[in-house]
This record gives C-alpha cells, sequence and structure tokens, in this order.
C-alpha cells in the first residue's frame, strides 16, 4: 500500500474507492470553480519567518475555541451527504474527532442522524443548521440538538440558493443514489464502497426523513429539500435563531468586513469566514485573502474562525498567525474518510498536527497561543 504522508496522499485513494460521483460531489466548486482553487493557491503567498536558535522544546498546539478546549486550533467542518463518502461516515468522522480532540460540526443535511451520531459519541457535537422556510422544522431541529447536547450553534449564511457545480449534473448525483446505467458503472468499480453500504440503513438524510409531515417516501424528500432553501433569510431571522438557540453561536460564511461589523451586533459568538469552500459565489476572493480585512473590520470584538483551502498544517499557522483563533477543514477529512473511514479520518488530522507542529517549532514558537502577526514574513 502507498505511503500517506499528505492529505493529497489521501485525496488520491478515496478517488480510487469512491463512487465517481459522491468523490466529484467532494471536490468540485461552483461554476469555472476559480474561487475553489484561490482559496488553496492564496495561502502559498502568505510566508512565515524563520527563526533560529531559540528553544523549541515541549510544544503544544492545544488552544480553546468559543472557549472549548481543543487539541488544536482546527473543527471539522458541516459536510452534507458525508455517509455517502462512506457508509455511516459522520458517525465515524464524529468518533475520530472526538478521540483526536477536536469539534466535529455535523451538517443539516448529514446521512446520519443527529440523534444516531450523538448516541455514538460522548462529547458535544457542534450542529450546523440551515434556514428553511419551514421555520417549524427549524425550531424542532434546534430542539432536537439541545436535547442531543451539541455545545455549539454553526448558523450558515451563504446559501440562501445553492450555486451550481457542474459535475454534480453530470454525474446524475442524488442520495440516495438513482441507479440507472450511468450510476451503475460508478457503483460497478467501487465494490468494496458498495459492500460497506449495504451493511448500514443510513442512506437518507436522518435529519429530515421521518421528521417532516409531508415527507414519506424518497420523492418527497428530495422535492422538500429542493424547495426549502430559504431566499428571503435576514439579520432580523439571525436574531430569532439566536433566541430560539441560547447557547454558543458562530456564523458561518461572513467574507465581506460590513457583514463582519452587522455579525457582531447579534451578539454571535464567533464568525466563520469562509466561501463555502469556493461551492457558492464563484468569483468571490479566498477566505484566507480576507481574513486580514474581516479581522480588521472587527476589531477583537469577537473571535474570528476561517476555512476554505486549508490543505496542510502550514496553512493552519497561517491562518492562526494572521489572527483566526481556528480553522475548519472540509474536503481534507472526505478525502481521509473516502480513503480509509474511522481511521483515514485520523490519519488526516494527524498529518495536519505534525505539519502544524514542524512548522511551529521552525518559526521559532513552542505555544500555538504565542503565534501571531510576528510569525509572518513582509
Ligand atoms: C462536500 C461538501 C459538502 C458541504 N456541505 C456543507 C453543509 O452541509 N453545510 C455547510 O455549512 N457547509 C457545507 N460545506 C462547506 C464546508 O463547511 C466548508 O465551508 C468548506 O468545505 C471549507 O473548505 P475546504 O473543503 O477547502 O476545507 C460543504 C463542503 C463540501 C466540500
Amino acid at each position: 500500500m502507498m505511503k500517506i504522508l499528505e492529505i493529497n496522499d489521501l485525496k488520491r485513494l478515496a478517488q480510487k474507492r469512491v463512487p465517481k460521483m459522491f468523490f466529484d460531489y467532494a471536490d468540485s466548486g461552483s461554476f469555472t470553480e476559480g474561487t475553489y482553487r484561490a482559496n488553496e493557491s492564496d495561502f502559498e503567498k502568505i510566508k512565515l519567518r524563520q527563526r533560529v536558535a531559540v528553544d523549541m522544546s515541549n510544544r503544544s498546539l492545544a488552544t480553546t475555541m468559543i472557549g472549548q478546549d481543543v487539541s488544536m486550533p482546527l473543527a471539522i467542518a458541516p459536510t452534507g451527504s458525508t455517509g455517502m463518502q462512506h457508509a455511516d461516515g459522520e458517525i465515524l468522522a464524529a468518533q475520530a474527532s472526538e478521540e483526536f480532540g477536536v469539534p466535529y460540526t455535523l451538517s443539516t443535511m448529514s446521512i446520519c442522524s443527529l440523534e444516531d451520531v450523538a448516541a455514538a459519541t460522548t462529547k458535544p457535537l457542534w450542529f450546523q443548521l440551515y434556514v428553511m422556510k419551514d421555520r417549524d422544522f427549524n425550531k424542532r431541529l434546534i430542539e432536537r440538538a439541545k436535547a442531543a447536547g451539541c455545545s455549539a450553534l454553526v448558523l450558515t449564511l451563504d446559501l440562501q440558493i445553492l450555486a451550481q457545480r457542474h459535475k454534480d449534473l453530470r454525474n446524475g448525483l442524488k442520495a440516495p443514489p438513482e441507479i440507472n446505467l450511468n450510476t451503475f458503472l460508478q457503483f460497478a468499480t467501487r465494490p468494496r464502497w458498495c459492500w460497506q453500504m449495504l451493511q448500514t440503513k443510513r442512506h437518507q438524510f436522518g435529519n429530515i426523513y421521518g421528521h417532516i409531515k409531508d415527507v414519506t417516501d424518497l420523492a418527497s424528500l428530495h422535492e422538500w429539500s429542493a424547495k426549502q432553501f430559504d431566499e428571503t433569510l435576514s439579520w432580523q431571522d439571525v436574531e430569532w435563531i439566536k433566541e430560539q438557540w441560547d447557547g454558543p453561536l458562530i456564523l458561518k460564511g461572513i467574507l465581506d468586513p460590513e457583514d463582519a461589523q452587522i455579525a457582531i451586533k447579534t451578539g454571535t459568538d464567533a464568525i466563520i469566514v469562509s466561501n463555502h469552500g469556493g461551492r457558492q459565489l464563484d468569483g468571490a476572493h479566498s477566505a484566507i485573502s480576507m481574513l486580514p480585512r474581516v479581522l480588521d473590520a472587527v476589531q477583537g470584538d469577537i473571535e474570528v474562525h476561517m476555512d476554505g483551502g486549508v490543505r496542510t498544517g502550514i496553512d493552519i499557522m497561517r491562518a492562526r498567525a494572521l489572527g483566526a483563533q481556528g480553522v475548519y477543514i472540509g474536503r481534507p477529512y472526505l478525502y481521509g474518510l473516502g480513503a480509509m473511514g474511522k481511521q483515514g479520518v485520523t490519519k488526516s488530522l494527524e498529518i495536519l498536527a505534525k505539519e502544524l507542529d514542524t512548522t511551529m517549532a521552525l518559526c521559532g514558537e513552542r505555544d500555538i497561543n504565542d503565534v501571531g502577526l510576528h510569525n509572518i514574513a513582509e
């Protein structure tokens, strides 16, 4: 078996093991994918200061995100249909995150339900909410997140409408998949994936299926989900959700300094500088290039996190040095999951932690909490 040394090794393995439609679903951005590419490539423009002859012993990556302890400044980003990368994907990824000491954020559009993932883990999950037109459903979902003991609500604001990803349309993507000649060929070449999928009953959106009155079969589930994203979402809705939740809140999808200033007024605990991993507004700036501008606008009033394009521990060091309290990873852990299930998610976290630790040391730092702008080269 090939040696797994970097996230790209997991990506190559996932491509071999996951049916094309689901691998492409993870590895794609909207329209021209320009913003998706910029998220990764802009990190490389940020150079770190190499320091020598300073004591680099006894290093620590431990810190906090919204006051909660994390073993490194990283959380798992919410990703929809994760249970299609690997059978029971959300449960496996949440268990790997828990063991590693980093928060796992479960998507509204997960395959495994909130209750199933909570039952399979012992530490509180973070739950990501999409605002649906059916406010009653939102209210019940928030109640379910509370009942499952979630310790933060991540409210996503950058998906009022869904941008187009060409690959998904070409591949005939659906969860659960429809069987036709095109999809049959995609599955026939991935027997291991098919075998694992046959061992689980979790094949549809677990947070929705069985929880909506009119959704009784798959056709009605598709129809309901497609119509449900709320185009009218406004800052008043954010306040409403904050009231319903009444706990630690993180607003996800803030890319503009003006929006960051409005976000502060809602009383949120943190914001995530994000463009949805280049899956929504193609043509937007990369998340890492907007981070300094957003930090400048919030002036330390709230905690700022970021996601999009983090592929190495060097990237985590860059984001932290610029002033992000933590980063989230989407594709890096999905590649791990598709490649090797739970073990692959652990591997992705190990790779990033090792790279971060080495990078921090060579920058002359021993404690991640001491990292800052002084680590960035002119
Ligand atoms: C396959 C996939 C599904 C996603 N689903 C969701 C989702 O359900 N909710 C959400 O808020 N963000 C979702 N995102 C965006 C991620 O939370 C995150 O912002 C993005 O993946 C970060 O970029 P990265 O993949 O380069 O790390 C998804 C991203 C991917 C790749």
